[in-house]
């Protein structure tokens, strides 16, 4: 484990590591679609050291556990290598029973007694959150553990505030780990090297040579079986509020100082906290035709599956870039990209047509296959301005990437917070987006496979429109 960066030396970073992995709800939805198959990469690679003990509701046994756990991995497409799982199986340990009583935690006690330094992984409903820390503290299982709390944090500035309170009645901020599965992505992670480490990317990245950001998160498949799940959150808290805010923290941060997890998260916070709270009469609520027929929807749901906002920055880095995010539901493709569109050159007096061209521009492809490129203009054989792409797809040239909760739970092992949210910028991200909570815009319809409401592309106005993303 060697990801860990709040302490130097490898002496240090071993005292840092968890020496067992309790995670709860275990049996659920994302241990079935994500965790397994993430552990068992993980442990592939040699990565996992400790063992797992699983606690959830249902009445199983650790061999019912096991098979469940070789489904989903083989469900994933991973391809099955039996000395691996058989080392992964023999990890796991199986705790069932009610997590809001105190019977789990006599048992977890006992179970926990050899460890030291435990990482509680909570992949359960937000409600229990509060329920299994304070369970958690007052079997004095907390002195030394870290707690990992899945999405979502709060449904609102409120919720969030009062989310935090409760989790620090019995743990320091340092033992939080608040998950956002972007944050373990290759591309979202290559945000910081990309801009610092290249001259002529940081050189133009700011004011004077950016005019406008756009980011796109387009989902070309529906609400489908979540309909009971979704119809209570939206748009702007399934993915704006958490996936978008935490990118658009990176890309406009300033260069962190060092590589301790806390002077990212410095950054990210002090750059949320340049932003002014977004104006409900600059976003845009769209809802697919169909999705009330979805079951679990409401009838008269007014929900949005779509959202488009403009934000800005206001400092001296950002200040006039007008920053513009959409995110939607049964769009016309998958793609998730940054794309910041430069400013335009004057006119350019020595074509044979004299032109104005198009501005260059610069594109992070987050999803699928992650990327960079750079629109460029050169000229033709007809002596006409052409955009030409200089681009690279990252799993080309950087070789096969870890998969985001593989990245995730060697992070929250070894301790290393860059990866995960912290209290403040969280509070940031839901103080910047309360407004269209408070006052959301009315919802308007849009077709499925379209790119969601004509109205928001008037919310960009006389500025560039949505660039088409860079597609596959
Ligand atoms: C989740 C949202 O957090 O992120 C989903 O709840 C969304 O609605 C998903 O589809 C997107 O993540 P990814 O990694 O599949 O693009």
């Amino acid at each position: 484990m060697s990801q860990g960066v709040d302490v130097a030396a490898g002496g240090a970073q071993q005292e840092q590591d968890s020496d067992v992995l309790v995670i709860f709800g275990i049996t659920g939805d994302l241990a079935k679609k994500m965790t397994f198959r993430a552990l068992y990469r993980l442990e592939r690679r040699g990565e996992l050291h400790c063992p797992i003990v699983g606690v959830a509701g249902d009445d199983i046994t650790v061999d019912q556990l096991v098979d469940r756990a070789r489904q989903a991995i083989t469900a994933s497409g991973e391809a099955m290598d039996d000395a691996v799982f058989q080392r992964l199986a023999g990890r796991l340990t199986y705790l069932s029973g009610n997590v809001t009583d105190a019977p789990v935690y006599e048992a977890l006690t006992a179970a926990l007694r050899p460890y030291h330094r435990p990482l509680f992984y909570l992949e359960v409903p937000p409600a229990l959150f509060g329920p299994i820390v304070d369970q958690l503290g007052e079997a004095s299982l907390l002195d030394a553990a870290r707690v990992a709390v899945e999405k979502p944090f709060g449904h609102d500035l409120a919720s969030a505030r009062e989310l935090n309170a409760r989790l620090h009645r019995h743990l320091r901020e340092d033992q939080i780990l608040r998950v956002d599965h972007f944050l373990g992505k290759e591309p979202v992670i290559e945000l910081e090297y990309l801009r610092f480490a290249n001259v002529a990317i940081a050189q133009v990245w700011d004011r004077q040579s950016v005019s406008c950001i756009q980011i796109t998160m387009a989902e070309n498949f529906g609400v489908e079986d979540r309909g009971r799940f979704y119809d209570g959150v939206g748009a702007l808290r399934d993915v704006v509020q958490n996936h978008l805010m935490q990118v658009l923290a990176l890309v406009a941060m300033e260069p962190p100082a060092s590589a301790s997890g806390s002077e990212l998260r410095d950054k990210k916070a002090e750059v949320l906290r340049a932003m002014p709270a977004a104006n409900p009469a600059h976003c845009v609520r769209g809802q697919y035709r169909g999705y009330r027929d979805i079951d679990g929807v409401a009838a008269d749901s007014t929900t949005e599956t779509f959202v488009a906002l403009e934000l800005e920055i206001d400092n001296w880095r950002w200040s006039g870039v007008p920053i513009f995010l959409r995110a939607g539901k049964s769009l016309t493709e998958r793609v998730t990209e940054v794309r910041l569109i430069l400013r335009s050159t004057p006119r350019l007096s020595f074509l044979p047509t004299p032109a104005q061209v198009e501005p260059n521009q610069i594109v992070l492809r987050i999803d699928p296959n992650p990327g960079f490129r750079m629109q460029l203009i050169a000229r033709d054989e007809d002596e006409t301005w052409r955009t030409i792409p200089l681009q690279t797809v990252f799993g080309t040239e950087l070789g096969e990437p870890m998969e985001p909760y593989e990245r995730l739970f060697l992070a929250a092992l070894g301790g290393d917070h860059r990866l995960f949210g912290r209290e403040d910028a969280i509070e940031e991200t839901w103080r910047i987006l309360q407004p269209l909570l408070t006052d959301p815009p009315p919802v308007q319809e849009y077709d499925p496979g379209s790119w969601g409401p004509a109205a928001a592309d008037d919310l960009l106005g006389d500025l560039p429109p949505w660039h088409q993303p860079w597609l596959n």
